[in-house]
Formats: C-alpha cells, structure tokens, sequence
C-alpha cells in the first residue's frame, strides 16, 4: 500500500506563488499514466488528517482517463464542512492528487485542494456559504465552490472541480489520472465585430484582475491594459519579502505574453498616461489619443518623499517596483549599516529582510513602537520585542529633520539632536495616489478618485476606479464615510468588481478590507477597519505572537488582528461582510469566543 507521507503544499512563504504554477500536469508530464489492472488496485484515498482514511477505489468508470473515487462516508460530514482528501496514484508518484470537499445544504461539492495564489489548503478555510464561495485561510481569496471560478482576492487561476456523488452513503468523485492543481478560468473570446474599447489604465493588481474578469464576464470587445513599467503585472508584495525575487521580475509575472495573447488583450508597457480627459472619454500618451468606452484607474500610487533636506541624496532609497528593490539589495549587502525611516508595513518588512540578509538594520520611527497607528501600542510593544530577539534596534518618538552626507556615510540628523550615522537609508513612510493626470473627476483631499460603492467614480460617465487610487464608501463602519485601502487583496478585488460594473452589472462592493504582513517568516494578518479604537481585547498571547487582537469601537469590533490563528481573520471578515460579528459585549462575558467564530459563520450563512 502506498501513503504518502506529507501534503504536498509548501511551507507558507509569501514567494512561493510562482512555483506553485507548475501544475502537476507539468510534474507528472502527460503521457497517460498506468491504467492497468495493477494502477486500478493501488488507486485509493487517503485522508489528510482531517478527513481520515477514506476506503478503497476499485470502482469502474465509463472514461478511460477518469477513476471513480470512494473518497469518505456521506454521514461524517456537516453542513459547511470543508475536508481535504488525498488521491494516491502510483508508486512513482503520477497521479497524486488532493481535493477539497465541501458538504453545503445537503449538497458534495469536490474541487482542487489549493488556493491558486501561494497553495493554501482550501480546507483550512472557510465556506461563505451565502455567496457559496470558499475563503482560502491565507489571504482571502475566494473561489465559487460550484464552479472552481475565482471570484475574489489574489487567486487568478480556477481551481478544479470534480463530479461526486453519494451511493450507499459513501461520497464517490470523478476525478481524473493525472490531476491539475489549477485550471485555467472560464473566458470569452474576443468578437472583432463588437467595437466596444475598454482602457484598464495600470498594470497591477487592480489592473490585471479587471482585464482578466471582463473576459471571465464575457465581454468581447478589445481590451487595453497601459502601464508605466516595463514590466507585464507582477507580485509586488513578494518585493520587500524577498529582495533577491526582483533581479528576475518574470518569475514574478502574475500573466505571460501567451496569456495576454491568447484572450486579446492588448498590452501597453512602458507606457505613461499623461491625461486621461473623463469629458471627453480620451487617454493621452505619448504621441496617442486613445478613445475609451469604459474606463478603469488603477494606477496605484507611488511612496510619499519626505519634506527634508538631503531625501534626494544617492543611499536615501524607497521601494516600489523591481528596481527599486534591485538597487536596495545592491547597496543594502550583508554587514553594511542600514536605517530605516519609517516603522509601519513596509518599513517593518524592510527591517526584517534586510536583517535577515546580514545588514545592521535600525529603525527610526515617529511612533513609539512599531506598527501603533493601525496595531496600538500593545501589539506595538510584542513585535518590537520580537524584532529586538532578532537584532534590529528601534528607536521610537524619532522624527528626522535632514539626511547628510559625511564622506561614504549618511547621516539621519533627528529632531532630538541625535544624529545615525549609516551606509543607507530606507523609507517607507507612506504613498501617494496616481491620480493627478485625471481631469474632470471628483478627488478626495489625498488626491485619490472618489467612487459609489460600485466603484464607478463620482459624477463621471464610464469611469471606474479601484486599488490604491480610490477612494469608496466605507464597508464597514462609518458607511457614511469614504476609505482607501492599500492591500493587495482589496486591489485585486476591486478590480473585478469594477469590471463586472464595467460590463454593465450592478455589484456593490461588500468586501471586508483584508491584509497580510511577513516578519521573519510570521505572517500577521488583519481584517477591517478601524482608525480609532477605544478598546483592545487580546485572546491569547502577545509575546508568544499567538493570539487574536480585537479592536473596539463602542461595543463593536470594527478590525481583527491575529497571529498563528487562522483561519480566524477570514472568518471575521465573512462575518463583518455580513454584519454578523459578534458585540464586544458578548465577547466579554463569554456568550462569544474565538472559539465559537466559526460555528456562527455556519449558522449565519
Ligand atoms: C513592497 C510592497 C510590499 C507590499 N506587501 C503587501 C502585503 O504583504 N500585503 C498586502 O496586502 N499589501 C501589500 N502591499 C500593498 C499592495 O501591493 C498594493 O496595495 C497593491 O499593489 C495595489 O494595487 P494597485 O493595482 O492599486 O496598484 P499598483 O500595484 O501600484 O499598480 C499600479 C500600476 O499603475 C502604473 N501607473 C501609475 N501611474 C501610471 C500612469 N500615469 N500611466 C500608466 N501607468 C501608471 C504603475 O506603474 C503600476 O504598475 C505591498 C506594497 C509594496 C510596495
Ligand atoms: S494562498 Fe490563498 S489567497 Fe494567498
């Protein structure tokens, strides 16, 4: 008998995307596997831990390239469970397989077992079972369990999905010998005789979802995706995780020229949009005037510079695209001196790379511990200790007031006086929308395109917007109020959406905001929204960076932040979609838990 030792998923490092694109098509390699006698009797399913073993498969089946699979027992499953159950095929490894079962309203549905952005196990998330989406536990995607379409957040591929079915109370799926981990989505082709254009203005997450979900909507005329860099759409949180990742930005690539070509989609790189006119429904570049008839920004934005003396010296280094990193890890090598100005995500993420990479990283920041803005001062206080263990030195309460340079060295002079000498400097202090080449749209006062909650900017024809350059009502909270999120999640989230409004859909952006952060291989994840919090109750343990922090607001929890707990955060933010979060109040007196969060999606569903 064989059984496989271990999943086949990877340790959950933020890089791992790419490989996790080799399907295991490309692993195994077509040739048909074995179909013998001899195959037939070794097939079987094997559960993961959580589904157990599962019996055996000597079931016929009509496709010489399917096998009938008894893969569990009917009457072990609840409503809204989710199992993985593992296929093993032969002793060489071909046709090795896992799948997710979902059992939803009396209902089996079997798809793949990973998340098509970095191979989560599907099971150990969530069934939002009103929208019947299954939530990866990671970083919030979300596929249609029926269909295996991606339908939310980072996953761009399908996941597959298998016939099952229930005989003699076993649960039997239809699953072929040599097992995709991801398909392609479901898409139209482009017909020349529908003359609609529409533009998707920015090559990143917002922009490559959009151009991918107006195809996956059905639309059929021409497609034009304009971005400034040189590079097709990349995964551009893997930059400050992993500097090495952006000497080679393909490996990064979210889609290759085959893909752009196969569904036409037309690809404009290194092209900068000097105008876009929403009167006249015009796109100005270099020496073109493009005619749209709908439009989506999704330009992102850019770091914020520092009002200081001295921020343009060579070694004062920001990040944002491939070559910025390139250039950090160029003049950040192992042993130099590097000062970080800035003590949020992207500023802590820095620190953390560049320490694990050898440097001597300090840490300058204006709050007194890390992260305080969004995390307060408790969680603050936990990941700077955290942070010290690993040797990076924080200084908090530091604002710099001018970076000089004194023979190779730079110095940060800070307002107290103090003066850090270093080999760089790094900032991360925050960004600024790409929206000022916008003419004739309404702008919020950080200079971001405001939009209804269908992402349809204010007061504009055909106009659309989403990602870090829109500003749109507030979805979770101050419902009166406006937001802007810069979280990959969301970007690439509310490029769908914008899409299928572009289409002529009507569908409101419901979202709860969802982010994660990578600290020397910790993920933090937080979910909601929440810019001031007047109570912090905390389960579990800060230093031991296992817990889940609730931010309050009263008698209501408006954010969640949780470590080593998933996959609480996507659960929270099914419940806040729904407004279904339990009160602080019963929080407090144990009528709600952690615990029980779960239990109450399934019932709210
Ligand atoms: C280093 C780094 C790490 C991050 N890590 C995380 C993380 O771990 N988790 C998380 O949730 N979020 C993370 N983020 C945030 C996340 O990457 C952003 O929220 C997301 O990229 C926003 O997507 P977007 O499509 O709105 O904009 P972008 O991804 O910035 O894409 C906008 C594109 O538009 C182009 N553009 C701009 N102006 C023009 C113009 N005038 N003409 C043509 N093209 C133009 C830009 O060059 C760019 O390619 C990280 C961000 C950075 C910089
Ligand atoms: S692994 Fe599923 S969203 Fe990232």
């Amino acid at each position: 008998m064989i059984l496989r030792g271990l999943p086949r998923f990877r340790a959950q490092t933020s890089w791992s995307r790419v490989a996790s694109r080799t399907s295991r098509r490309a692993r195994v390699g077509t040739a048909p596997v074995a179909t013998s006698r001899w195959f037939e009797s070794m097939c079987f399913a094997a559960g993961l831990g959580m589904a157990g073993m599962a019996g055996s498969s000597r079931l016929s089946c009509e496709d010489p390239k399917m096998r009938r699979v008894n893969v569990a027992r009917a009457a072990d499953f609840a409503d809204g469970d989710l199992r993985q159950v593992r296929i093993v095929g032969t002793m060489d490894g071909a046709g090795d397989g896992a799948i997710m079962l979902a059992f939803i309203d009396g209902q089996f549905y079997a798809t793949g077992a990973s998340c098509s952005h970095y191979s989560a196990p599907l099971a150990e998330g969530v069934a939002a079972k009103d929208k019947m989406h299954v939530v990866c536990p990671w970083h919030n995607a979300a596929f249609d369990i029926r269909t295996g379409q991606p339908v939310r957040g980072s996953g761009l591929e399908a996941i597959p999905t298998y016939q099952v079915s229930v005989e003699d109370g076993n649960v039997i799926v239809q699953v072929p010998y040599v097992m995709d981990d991801f398909v392609a989505p479901a898409m139209s082709q482009r017909d020349p005789a529908d003359e609609r254009v529409f533009v998707v203005l920015g090559g990143g997450a917002a922009g490559v979802a959009a151009a991918d979900a107006l195809r996956q909507e059905g639309y059929k005329g021409r497609i034009l995706l304009i971005t400034e860099e040189k590079h097709l759409p990349y995964d551009r949180p893997v930059l400050s995780k992993n500097l090495g990742k952006a000497y080679d930005p393909a490996s990064l690539s979210l889609r290759d020229e085959a893909y752009f070509k196969k569904h036409e989609i037309e690809v404009k790189c290194a092209a900068r949009v000097k105008k876009l006119d929403a009167g006249q429904k015009t796109v100005h570049l270099e020496g073109e005037v493009l005619k749209y008839d709908a439009a989506l920004v999704a330009t992102g934005a850019k770091p914020r510079p520092l009002p200081i003396n001295g921020f343009d010296l060579p070694g004062v280094l920001a990040l944002r695209t491939p070559e910025d990193a390139q250039q950090i890890a160029a003049a950040c090598q192992p042993g130099k001196k590097v000062a970080v100005l800035g003590s949020s995500f992207i500023g802590m993420e820095l620190a953390s790379t560049l320490r694990r990479r050898g440097c001597d990283v300090v840490v300058l920041g204006m709050e007194q511990v890390p992260f305080e803005r969004v995390l307060g001062n408790r969680l603050g206080e936990a990941l700077k200790a955290f942070f010290e263990t690993k040797g990076v030195k924080f200084f908090g309460g530091k604002t710099a007031l001018e970076i000089k340079k004194s023979g190779s060295s730079l110095q940060a002079v800070l307002q107290s006086g103090e003066v850090i000498s270093c080999d760089s400097i790094v900032v991360g202090v925050g960004v600024i929308p790409n929206a000022k080449f916008v003419q004739g749209a309404e702008k919020a006062p950080d200079g971001s395109l405001v939009t209804d909650q269908f992402l349809k900017v204010s007061g504009v024809e055909d106009l659309f917007a989403a990602g870090d350059v829109a500003s749109y009502p507030d979805t979770c909270g101050d419902r009166a109020g406006l937001m802007r999120v810069e979280h990959w999640d969301v970007a690439t989230s509310q490029g769908r959406f914008a899409a299928k409004n572009m289409v002529g859909k009507q569908e409101r952006f419901d979202q709860t905001p969802f982010f994660w952060t990578s600290l020397f291989g910790k993920n933090l994840r937080y979910v909601g929204h929440c810019k001031e919090f007047d109570e912090l109750l905390v389960d579990g343990d800060l230093q031991k960076l296992n817990f889940v922090a609730y931010y309050c607001q009263k008698n209501e929890v408006k954010a969640v932040a949780t470590m080593s707990r998933d996959p609480v955060a996507v659960v929270v933010g099914e419940l806040m979609r729904m407004g279904k979060m339990p009160s602080v109040a019963d929080l407090k007196s144990g009528k709600a838990s952690t615990a029980g969060l779960a239990a109450q999606l399934k019932q709210s569903c």
